[in-house]
């Protein structure tokens, strides 16, 4: 029993489905990933300018207070001294405008740069009661102090640094240095500028420092305090395409390639099916054509058959009328005739009309006994079934000369013995189907019948010196009549062939019958 397959048609949709789950299932495992990354490098960041800005806050702090220090050193320094610390320290920090000594009397008593006063003037102005508060508690702690950023001349936004000066334990005021904010954190992270980040500092929410790369705010932003003595500003980082250029491809690549390898195999598993498809299509078209010819062969067998069974019924019913006319109606006739004989000579001595009709039955009876005997032995000759295929064949010879005026030569091996009864028959018709047509439709004079053993075969020979066939019956084999497949039925009944070769010049017919027949010929092999 054959296999059934079950080939569902839905089966590159499931495909398709699977893989683009799968792909997508690892794209986002891959995402994910990659967001740890991300998040992981943007963090470090944002540590490394919160721990830049701190230390470098402090240092910055600390030198200034190292110049509130002189005071404990010597009571007061001169203003020279002040001043040559002062521009040094200026000229060592960017953003550094002015660093200026207040009295405890909030009087600007020292100032560098010269026009440096103007911010400390400002600053003293624009100082709140909070701002002012803060500073005294300082006085306590004696440790500097930042005070929250505010907008001085031409909207520069400016940071104050507060040290307060000690002369032992007297209180001389404070060291204050001003800082213009962005080009003191410009300084800070420059380190940072070129790395692709967006970095803000905010104080009290509002913004007061940006190093734009002009990167929209995205989901990787990370956030971190900066805690200075008096205030605490917030900084926000966020990276831009720089930073994950190296990683995102990946999942991109991962997705697009899982889609790519989705779609081939869904497109694979469609092909397969369609040829799947296609295959059962054409084994079910063959195996209809293996039923058909199976029965087409089946039908042939038995037409084969058929038409065997009818040939020798019509060998039977033609030897049945050829006796019956033969033993019966011919014998008849000539009684007839001996009959009108004797009646013609008892009529000889008196003329007249009736003797002149008797003698014209007379000649037609002896006519119908000539037809009747030529009729009988050409349904089926006597020699054959009692003398053998030798002298039926001669006498069949004889008979055709005569009647067709056509030579006939014969030529069959000497010691031609007795073959099966079918078999006789068989070559006996073959020859007289070949010889009719001979004289029907070749036009030659002469004939040849010649029987031989070649390489064990028996082949029986018909040729003439005729016109031929029609080139379109060779061709085509239209136009054939039952006489050629008659002969071409015998020799198939008997296991053999027939084999016609024509040519403008002649025309033979041969029946080749299987080496079988060759031990019951028993002939010489002749040497083609
Ligand atoms: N010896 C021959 N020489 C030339 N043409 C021949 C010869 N034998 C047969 N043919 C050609 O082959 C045709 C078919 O011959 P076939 O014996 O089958 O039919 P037929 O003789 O025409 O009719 P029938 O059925 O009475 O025999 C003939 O009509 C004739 O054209
Ligand atoms: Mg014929």
């Amino acid at each position: 029993m054959q296999k059934k397959h079950i080939s569902p048609a839905w089966l590159p949709l499931v495909v398709a489905i699977v893989s683009v789950t799968a792909t997508l299932v690892v794209w986002r495992a891959l995402r994910k990933q990659e967001h740890v990354q991300v998040e992981r490098v943007v963090k470090l960041a944002t540590y490394s300018i919160e721990a830049d800005m701190v230390a470098d806050m402090d240092i910055r702090i600390r030198d200034l207070a190292d110049l509130a220090r002189l005071w404990q050193i010597r009571d007061q320094p001169s203003k020279q001294e002040f001043e040559t610390r002062a521009t040094l320290y200026i000229s060592h920090v960017p953003g550094c405008v002015a660093i200026g000594w207040i009295s405890p009397e909030n009087a600007l008593k020292w100032v560098v740069p010269v026009d440096g006063d103007i911010y400390v003037r400002q600053l003293l102005a624009g100082s709140s009661e909070s701002v002012r508060n803060k500073l005294q508690s300082t006085l306590q702690t004696r440790s500097p102090l930042v005070t929250p950023t505010i907008v001085l001349l031409q909207d520069e936004r400016v940071v104050p640094v507060w040290v307060p000066v000690f002369a032992g334990d007297q209180f001389e005021g404070f060291i204050v240095g001003v800082f213009r904010v962005h080009p003191l954190l410009d300084d800070i992270t420059s380190d940072h500028s070129d790395l692709g980040y967006e970095v803000v500092v905010t104080e009290a929410r509002r913004p007061i420092y940006i190093l734009s790369n002009a990167i929209p705010e995205n989901e990787w932003a990370q956030e971190a305090k900066i805690e200075l003595p008096g205030t605490e500003w917030r900084l926000r980082i966020w990276p831009g395409a720089k930073v994950f250029p190296d990683t995102l491809p990946l999942s991109r690549v991962v997705l697009l390639g899982g889609l790519i390898m989705s779609l081939q195999l869904s497109l694979t598993a469609f092909l397969g099916l369609r040829e799947r498809n296609t295959a059962k299509r054409i084994d079910a078209v063959n195996r209809e054509l293996t039923a058909e010819n199976a029965e087409r062969r089946r039908a042939e067998e038995s037409l084969h058959r058929l038409s065997g069974r009818l040939l020798s019924l019509q060998d039977e019913e033609r030897r049945r009328i050829a006796r019956e006319l033969h033993d019966s109606t011919a014998q008849l006739l000539y009684g007839l005739t001996i009959k009108l004989k004797l009646l013609s000579e008892s009529l000889v001595s008196s003329p007249s009309q009736e003797t002149q009709a008797l003698s014209e039955s007379m000649q037609m009876a002896d006519q119908c006994v000539r037809d009747i005997r030529t009729i009988s032995y050409l349904l089926h000759p006597p020699s054959l079934d009692e003398l053998g295929l030798a002298p039926a064949l001669r006498s069949l010879a004889k008979g055709f000369t005569e009647r067709s005026g056509i030579k006939v030569d014969l030529s069959l091996p000497e010691d031609l013995g007795r073959l099966p009864r079918d078999v006789e028959t068989a070559l006996f018709r073959i020859v007289q189907e070949g010889l009719s047509n001979v004289h029907r439709h070749s036009g030659s004079k002469t004939a040849r019948i010649k029987v031989f053993n070649a390489g064990g075969e028996i082949v029986l020979v018909i040729s003439d010196d005729g016109k031929g066939f029609p080139p379109e019956i060779l061709v085509t084999s239209a136009g054939l009549g039952v006489g050629i497949a008659g002969m071409r039925e015998r020799a198939r009944q008997l296991g053999g062939r027939l084999e016609i070769h024509s040519s403008s010049l002649g025309t033979e017919v041969m029946a080749i019958l299987p080496s079988q027949y060759e031990k019951t010929i028993r002939m010489p092999v002749l040497q083609m």
